[in-house]
């Protein structure tokens, strides 16, 4: 039986600390915080991660910027609207929502984002410096895994660590974090043979897949940390990770839930990131 790690608590921790740093801005009438996002198209799952964005800002009192873009706006017309904001020294963030329409070249557009305010931390900039191990702000859902096991005193230096997932959006930096963390890291892929023998040699256990009950119980060892980024929909089609969670649990020694463990700790660290941007402009000549 695994302790809970209660993501939704620990993000209500993090954005109240940001919270608190807002009201001293306010306070002291200094410039507010700002965060922009961009949403090109009508993906509901993206129009919903947006309005979460926006409910976000106003919780830690941030200014929030939505820019709502038809589909049919083309790539030129999403570049012009980046280079405004780059040039607004009122915006802290900028964050344009994946996955954008087709005929638009997301590289080209997460590229264009200028590298302090990239919130997402998806600019080759971003990951070059993360790579490098001096980064200026960390990629929200892997920086959330990373708080989560903090939170919870777990200890990442000489553990193992095994990340199950290999994207530039999770799987790769969350290796990277692990290692500046001193974690011995192992990253498993489609293509990695023998999986459960490499999960279980896992001390702490990273996955993100995107596969429902991708892994099970048996491919973890005996009191192994698991934290599942998985979102996935099932069968019944109810939301849940990559990990089958009552096998897991029985396991483990800590876990975290789908919902209420990695994702609000994913929203949490965008505001953590905003609130970082901010710092960077403001101690900037201008
Ligand atoms: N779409 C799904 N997740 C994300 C994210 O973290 N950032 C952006 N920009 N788009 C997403």
């Amino acid at each position: 039986m695994a302790v809970i790690l209660d993501g939704k608590a620990v993000a209500a921790k993090v954005k109240a600390e940001v919270r608190e740093r807002v009201d001293a801005l306010k306070a002291e009438g200094k410039r507010i915080p700002c965060l922009a996002v961009i949403l090109v198209g009508e993906d509901p799952a993206s129009a919903v991660y947006v309005r979460n964005k926006k409910k976000d800002c106003e919780e830690v009192g941030f200014i929030s910027r939505g820019y709502t873009l038809p589909a049919e706006t083309t790539q030129d017309e999403l570049i012009s609207l980046i280079d405004e904001l780059n040039a607004d020294d009122t915006v802290d963030g900028i964050l344009c929502q994946l996955p954008v329409p087709k005929h638009i070249d997301s590289i080209a557009v997460l590229e264009r984002i200028a590298p302090d305010k990239d919130v997402d931390c998806f600019h080759p900039v971003s990951a070059g410096k993360l790579f490098r191990g001096t980064p200026a702000m960390l990629p929200c859902t892997p920086a959330g895994v990373i708080r989560i096991l903090d939170e919870y005193s777990i200890d990442i230096a000489g553990k193992n660590c095994v990340v199950v997932g290999r994207s530039n959006i999770v799987g790769k930096p969350a290796a990277m974090m692990l290692l500046d963390r001193n974690g011995t890291v192992t990253v498993c892929h489609s293509k990695t043979k023998c999986l459960a023998e490499v999960t279980k040699s896992a001390d702490i256990l990273v996955s993100a897949v995107g596969r429902a009950n991708f892994i099970t119980g048996d491919m973890i060892k005996d009191g192994a940390v698991v934290v599942d980024v998985g979102m996935n929909r099932n069968a019944e089609g109810k939301l849940c990770g990559d990990c089958d969670y009552s096998s897991c649990y029985e396991k483990a020694s800590y876990i975290t839930p789908v919902p209420g463990g990695v994702g609000p700790m994913t929203r949490a660290m965008l505001m953590e990131n905003t609130m970082t941007a901010y710092g960077i402009h403001e101690n900037e000549e201008r």
